[in-house]
């Protein structure tokens, strides 16, 4: 019989990963009472769970130093899930979820712990009928415990038969060698096979169809290089400060905690090469090789700023938690060269601030002057992706007014996600990447190389700034609401940006 025809529009290279957990599998969360699995880990597992995404009979066990009963446990983890209008089935999925999650204290540096964990684990396990349980370990840690939690789940909970499987977040080091460090050190006990590096940027809707847009499109690829484009911004704005997080920021400053994971993830899947198919090493293949292309960033081509108090809202320096002549930037903006035949030339421009005046995330890519002679003074071509909020993706196009009059005016074609795709239900970034490491899916995950670039393009800057590289740099103030330090405008102008309107 022959085999039935794909639906349209499938991406078979994409669909054949790894192996898929569908049933026998426990989920723990270590770091279950902190703020990432408070805030991310469980409402996206509980996503998943009303979407019937988890596998079969599945076990969530919380684990943390912090002594509590499963009732203290439940009311943390489900803190921050929110009741959707109108939603009556809701309470009782809340309910089944509590049903199957449950809590364990422990250290994250003894091994009767991990001990203890273990057995836990194969109480659990040894009520099902298959005898090749799969575990899932997902550490919401801080990255001091990184080392001894993976060297212990390895050495006492991990299964000796079934899948075993680890996802980690950043921070991955605070520089090239401090990275290699971790990386080899979690290496040392993990393959690469059963890591799973979050990078959340690559779980957004928008960022994911990167790939689509790019590749499924020849009127956007022929355009897609230096011929065509004068320059690029990836842009992230957050209208609040470190409130409460000054402590940990300061550490990392707004480059390590945006632009050298997030913003560089984004820019390398906007600037690869069409990969030989979707499967995810030859993807990761493909980012690694355009990173690969790009220098260490000059200090010239940086701009870092620092807000101050303004408008009833205290300066990063009025935060008690921040050590009082911090140079610590909250705002930077940083242009980047990739020295291939395909964008040599092209300023890759990437800012990020906290404190400003919107949250908004976007990638702008504006087209080189229509050839002159024929008009005057008219507008360049602009593609915008917006990531978040509300998803769209829109071209500026200059058009002839309608009417008798020919003259031409800039207009929009305009593709935002909630006016077309009226059903939608766009996934939590952590929903989707949860799913993927369940079915061992690697394309939305950062291989140990594309860090290791991404932090070499980054670090000689980062010394400069920590002060290991001469005198450190002074960021420049600006207003806590406002659109960042009032010296971006001539940086971004003098990389080629023409403003067309109103666009930050
Ligand atoms: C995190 C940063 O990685 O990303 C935070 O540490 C930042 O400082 C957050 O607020 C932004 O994520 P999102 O999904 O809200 O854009």
């Amino acid at each position: 019989m022959a085999s039935p025809r794909p639906r349209s529009g499938t991406i078979p290279s994409m669909e054949a990963s790894g192996q898929e957990l569908k049933e026998n599998t426990i989920i723990v969360v270590l770091g279950a009472s902190g703020d990432l699995a408070k805030k991310k880990t469980y409402p996206a597992l509980f996503g998943l769970y009303r979407m019937k995404f988890l596998p079969h009979d599945v076990q969530i066990i919380g684990y943390a130093r912090t002594k509590m009963d499963d009732a203290e446990y439940h009311k943390r983890i489900t803190s921050y899930i929110k009741k959707p209008e109108g939603d009556d089935q809701f309470e009782q999925e809340l309910e089944n979820f509590k049903g199957f999650s449950s809590y364990i204290s422990g250290g994250y540096d003894d091994a009767e712990s991990f001990k203890n964990l273990n057995a836990a684990l194969e109480k659990i396990e040894s009520g099902y009928a298959h005898k090749k349980p799969n575990r899932v370990f997902y550490l919401a840690l801080p990255p001091s415990v990184f080392i001894p939690v993976a060297k212990h789940l390895k050495e006492q909970c991990h299964a000796p038969n079934g899948v075993n499987r680890i996802i980690i977040e950043k921070p991955f080091g605070k520089d090239l060698e401090s990275a290699r460090e971790l990386l080899s050190s979690v290496k040392e006990h993990w393959t690469e096979d059963e890591t799973f590096r979050i990078d959340h940027y690559l779980g957004k809707e928008m960022v994911k169809n990167l790939l689509v847009l790019r590749f499924a499109n020849v009127a956007l690829n022929a355009a897609w290089d230096k011929n065509s484009i004068s320059n690029v911004q990836i842009t992230f704005k957050e209208p609040f400060g470190t409130e409460g997080r000054g402590g940990y920021f300061d550490e990392f400053g707004i480059i390590r905690d945006i632009l050298q994971n997030h913003l560089m993830q984004v820019l390398s899947i906007l600037t690869m090469e069409r990969p030989v198919s979707f499967a995810a090493e030859d993807i990761r293949d493909e980012k690694v090789k355009v990173l690969r292309a790009i220098p260490p960033i000059e200090r010239s081509d940086t701009l870092l700023g620092q807000y101050v108090g303004a408008n009833g809202k205290p300066g990063y320096l009025d935060d008690d938690t921040v050590p009082r002549n911090s140079n610590c930037p909250t705002y930077a903006a940083t242009t980047l060269w990739i020295h291939n035949p395909r964008w040599e030339g092209v300023p890759f421009i990437l800012k990020a601030g906290k404190a400003l005046n919107e949250a908004k995330v976007e990638i702008r890519i504006q087209f080189k002057d229509v050839t002159q002679g024929i008009f005057k003074e008219i507008g360049r071509n602009e593609l915008v992706m917006r990531i978040q909020p509300a998803e769209a993706v829109y071209l500026k196009l200059n058009t002839k007014t309608p009417g008798l009059e020919t003259r031409a005016i800039p207009t929009e074609m305009d593709l935002t996600y909630k006016r077309r795709f009226l059903d939608a239900k766009i996934p939590e970034a952590y929903e989707s990447l949860i799913l993927d490491a369940l079915k061992g899916d690697h394309s939305n995950f950062v291989r140990h190389d594309e860090l290791d670039v991404a932090w070499k393009i980054f670090t000689p800057i980062l010394h400069w700034i920590d002060g290991q590289a001469g005198s450190k740099p002074i960021p420049v103030p600006y207003p806590y609401g406002s659109r960042g330090p009032k010296e971006v405008e001539s940086f971004i102008g003098k990389y080629g940006f023409k403003r067309q309107g109103a666009e930050n």
